[in-house]
């Protein structure tokens, strides 16, 4: 089918949604509540998710892989988790005041977390990783923050920049230049260059990453430069900065950095550790989170510590679906099934890459699977064998072409499995072999229909 025909016939599939579309663009300020949910001929909007998968308004079936943007580990409508939010929403969908769901959360955290000695909760990522950087800032007395291209930290003034190719231009209008000036950005895994970095500037007060690599592991990291990393910081009093906002709860029970074994000074929490509800935390160690201590009157020493509000930190909702899902969590076994779908998947589609001759690869961690097309044909008349392909960090930083990535899209939709955002991924505990044999059809039926549009290679 040619690309034009899917259009139709995706649109053919979805009046509703092609309804609920026009109505969209007349009320919401660019149509969409988040720029990924953007797509023509139309989003899908979803009527209702059951485990690993769901439904959109006109009764189309998907395989979700993108289960709510990577927070839900053990998929849609687990029973204990909608019990937690309804018990706690009976007493009261929000008090203002602390209760005792939050500390019980922050136990929780503090239990599975090797930095969290001590917790603050947000409502977002984005949140967190703003309130890890004035933590940062408060705690060294220094203001520059060291980022690496591609890793992603939110929408926020302090790090919008730097996520997208080209690394150097801003990222996004309406951000003031000063926020530019206190962001230095390089790129991963070259240490020397890191360390030369840190020791030309006096003024980094922290140095913020995803653990995983850049966008939860698309370019993956490399485990000795992160040791490096570590060891670096610590040498120099400059606080490193996990963004475990994936990761957390999602590469092990405690993050990547129980995984990898590497302890950072905080972390930024959110999407798994809230269980599908808004909300987020910085965690870390205790002498550094003390920039909250409250001295005196709470109005009148702001100019000794860190201030922070924020009218839904920790809501009783959010705090009980949190609870909920970290205690079936801890013991890891949730995470191993979430594991096991995402090896059956990237094994099984890797084979259907190697199967077609196409230059690409599937690959990824614990719960999140990646898909690299090759696009470059001087690379690919160059390569012997897929392997040959599979040293293209630099490749894998800038991205695919668009079109590519939207048809990829476009088609995985089409067939019944939607993605996380461009080629990529995330299983959740729910996720059963026949579910990941499904999408592996589909994106069978992708690859060689992209393969006969010439927007994807073979080899030889
Ligand atoms: C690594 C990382 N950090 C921060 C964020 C921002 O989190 P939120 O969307 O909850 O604001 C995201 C969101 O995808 C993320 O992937």
């Amino acid at each position: 089918m040619s690309s034009n025909d899917l259009m139709a016939k995706f649109a053919e599939r979805r009046p509703k949604s092609i309804v609920m579309f026009e109505r969209a663009r007349k009320v919401l300020a660019g149509a969409v509540g988040h720029d990924l949910r953007y797509s023509l001929p139309t989003p899908i909007y979803i009527d209702h998710g059951r485990g690993g998968r769901k439904w959109d308004i006109d009764g189309n079936e998907y395989i979700d892989f993108l289960m709510g943007n990577g927070a839900l580990l053990l998929g849609h409508g687990d029973p204990e988790v909608l019990d937690a939010i309804s018990r706690a929403a009976a007493r009261g969908t929000h008090f203002g005041n602390d209760h005792p769901l939050h500390i019980e959360w922050a136990e929780l955290v503090q239990k599975l977390i090797p930095c969290a000695e001590r917790v603050r909760f947000t409502n977002s990522g984005t949140e967190a990783t703003h309130l890890a950087l004035r933590i940062a800032r408060a705690a060294t007395g220094r203001n520059r923050i060291l980022r690496f291209a591609g890793h992603f930290h939110g929408w926020h003034d302090d790090v919008v920049h730097g996520f997208q190719p080209p690394f150097d231009a801003d990222g996004s209008l309406g951000v003031p230049p000063h926020f530019r000036q206190g962001l230095i950005t390089i790129p991963d895994g070259d240490l020397s260059h890191f360390e030369e970095t840190l020791a030309a500037n006096d003024d980094i007060a922290a140095v913020i990453l995803e653990p995983s690599g850049a966008s939860w592991g698309r370019v993956p990291i490399d485990l000795d430069w992160l040791r490096g990393v570590r060891e670096a910081t610590a040498r120099r009093g400059v606080l490193l900065i996990f963004d475990e906002v994936v990761t957390g709860f999602r590469f092990s029970s405690g993050g990547a950095q129980k995984l990898y074994g590497v302890t950072p000074d905080l972390c930024c929490l959110a999407k798994v550790m809230a269980g599908g509800m808004p909300g987020g935390a910085v965690a870390g160690r205790e002498s550094v989170m003390r920039v909250f201590d409250i001295t005196g009157d709470p109005f009148h020493d702001r100019h000794r510590r860190v201030v922070h509000f924020g009218t839904f930190n920790a809501c009783p909702a959010s705090a009980a679906a949190g609870i909920a899902v970290l205690r079936r969590i801890a013991d890891g076994s949730a995470i191993e099934r979430a594991d096991a779908a995402a090896l059956r998947l990237r094994n099984s589609w890797d084979s259907v890459l190697e199967r077609h001759g196409i230059a690409g690869y599937a690959y990824g961690i614990a719960s999140t699977y990646h898909v690299y097309f090759e696009t470059d044909p001087g690379r690919v008349r160059g390569a012997r064998s897929r392997r040959d392909l599979q040293t293209t960090d630099a490749a894998r930083l800038k991205g695919m072409p668009g079109p590519l990535i939207a048809q990829y899209q476009l088609r995985m939709r089409f067939g019944g499995v939607d993605n996380m955002s461009s080629t990529g991924g995330v299983t959740c505990a729910a996720h059963s072999p026949d579910d990941i044999d499904f999408a592996t059809r589909v994106f069978e039926e992708t690859v060689l229909a992209l393969r006969d549009e010439g927007l994807i290679l073979t080899l030889h």
